[in-house]
């Protein structure tokens, strides 16, 4: 255990630089603006969210899963925070999000490299909500937030704080036996303290040429791709994605609020394409939609997307309809590369002829099920493989009873493309 004091020993000192930083000066003096506190909330958001992907899927493995014993997950909470900021145009401090985004690319080498320098990043991130105590009265004192909302990522343990960070130095230190290890620990604990402090520099003092929108403020699990600069378009692509989010409740049933917030920050991309070529387009919306076909999205919902999308835009600026054609040649171009039940109307036929099959009386969104499932066979008659196994394969997870109806479904659907492929 006695690593275990040297890393406290290096956190003491890199705390004395990160007390001193402007940042949590102009918090104590009250002289925060508010981008840099709403731009701490995304930029956490940003790594708490890449390091709780990695720890969502070794959940199963140690060291992790002891230490994940009582863990709480910050990204809901940090967007739950943000939810009061959603309308209210605050823009993103650029250089702050960028080395934000670079603290979660390294998490992503890390979890391929070496994953015990992630238990180090672990106790970085899950020993700064030991200040959270403090920190929450100074930002209720800086902004006029509403009555408990704007802090729940600060207070996530309540009154439990102390004792939940003391069992999680006990399994921590149990759970490291060699010194190479501790070693490790230590250093990339360092490593992730000293990057933070990068952020929170970045975040205040900032120049105003440094603002601007970044896409993480719609998702912060997003990365680093383009939106559109304009306000009025980015919000005719967030509509769009809330029109295709409820035209198919699959969306919801499976991908819950997560799939939202890639929804949006898709329907942003996908409007920043009218400014390439019509080539580099159709390339680019072919990539999206393969890869959101093997993921259970099949090509004709991203094409809907995409009608959607151009429909929104040429609403919301029909001087640019010229421009915004392209979305929906790009559509065209999805549904002309899936030949099989290319139209819409023969994946409806086709999905009518399931749900008559098939019936489940019992499943209100059954007959939207339906059109997924044909949508995919659709894809997989057209060569676009993977898809249709994907959709079956959730199937039978969210309704385990739903088993022998989705092994019948896949033989007739594997036997339908076979016919029509
Ligand atoms: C880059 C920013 C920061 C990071 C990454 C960070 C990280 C940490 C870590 C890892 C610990 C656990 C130390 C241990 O017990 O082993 C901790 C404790 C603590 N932090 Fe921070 N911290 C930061 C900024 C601050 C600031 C500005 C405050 C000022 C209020 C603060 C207040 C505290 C307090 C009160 C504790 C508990 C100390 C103790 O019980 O001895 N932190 N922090």
């Amino acid at each position: 255990m006695e690593w275990i004091e040297r890393l406290r020993t290096q956190t003491r000192d890199l705390h004395k630089t990160a007390h001193a930083l402007p940042f949590f000066e102009a918090l104590w003096k009250r002289t925060l603006p508010l981008e840099s506190f709403v731009g701490q909330l995304r930029c956490l958001a940003v790594v708490h969210g890449a390091l709780e992907k990695f720890l969502a899927s070794h959940a199963t493995d140690e060291p992790f899963r002891g230490l994940l014993a009582g863990h709480c997950p910050k990204l809901p909470l940090l967007l739950q925070d943000l939810e009061l900021f959603r309308h209210k145009g605050v823009q993103d401090i650029l250089p702050a999000v960028d080395k934000a985004l670079d603290i979660a690319d390294r998490i992503l080498v890390l979890s391929k490299e070496n994953r015990t320098a992630l238990v180090g990043y672990f106790y970085t991130l899950e020993g700064s909500t030991l200040g959270g105590r403090v920190m929450a009265p100074k930002i209720r004192d800086n902004f006029p937030l509403p009555e408990k909302r704007g802090t729940s990522f600060f207070t996530c343990y309540g009154d439990q704080v102390q004792t939940k960070w003391n069992g999680f130095l006990e399994t921590l230190g149990r759970s490291i036996e060699h010194d190479e290890a501790a070693e490790t620990v230590i250093s990339a604990a360092g490593e992730l303290f000293r990057s933070l402090i990068g952020v929170y520099e970045a975040l205040y003092p900032f120049e105003a040429d440094q603002l601007g929108r970044h896409v993480v403020s719609l998702n912060p699990e997003a990365g680093r791709h383009p939106m559109p600069a304009d306000e009025a378009e980015l919000q005719a692509a967030l509509q769009a994605a809330e029109r295709c989010w409820d035209a198919f409740p699959y969306f919801a049933l499976r991908y819950g609020e997560r799939g939202r917030r890639f929804a949006a920050s898709d329907a942003a991309f996908l409007t920043t394409l009218c400014d390439v070529d019509m080539r580099a387009m159709v390339d680019q919306v072919y990539w999206l939609a393969d890869v959101l076909a093997a993921r259970g999205i099949p090509t004709w919902l991203t094409e809907t997307q995409l009608r959607f999308l151009h429909e929104e835009l040429v609403n919301t600026r029909p001087e640019k309809q010229a421009l915004y054609d392209r979305v929906l040649l790009a559509a065209d171009a999805l549904r002309t590369r899936r030949h099989a039940a290319a139209s819409r109307e023969s994946i409806e036929a086709l999905a009518h002829e399931l749900h008559t099959r098939y019936a489940v009386a019992d499943e209100p969104h059954w007959a939207s099920m339906c059109l997924v499932l044909a949508a995919a066979a659709a894809d997989e008659a057209s060569g676009i493989g993977g898809g249709l196994e994907a959709v079956l394969s959730w199937l039978r997870n969210y309704r385990s009873d739903l088993a022998s109806t989705a092994d019948a479904l896949k033989t007739f659907l594997k036997e339908w493309s076979r016919g029509a492929s």
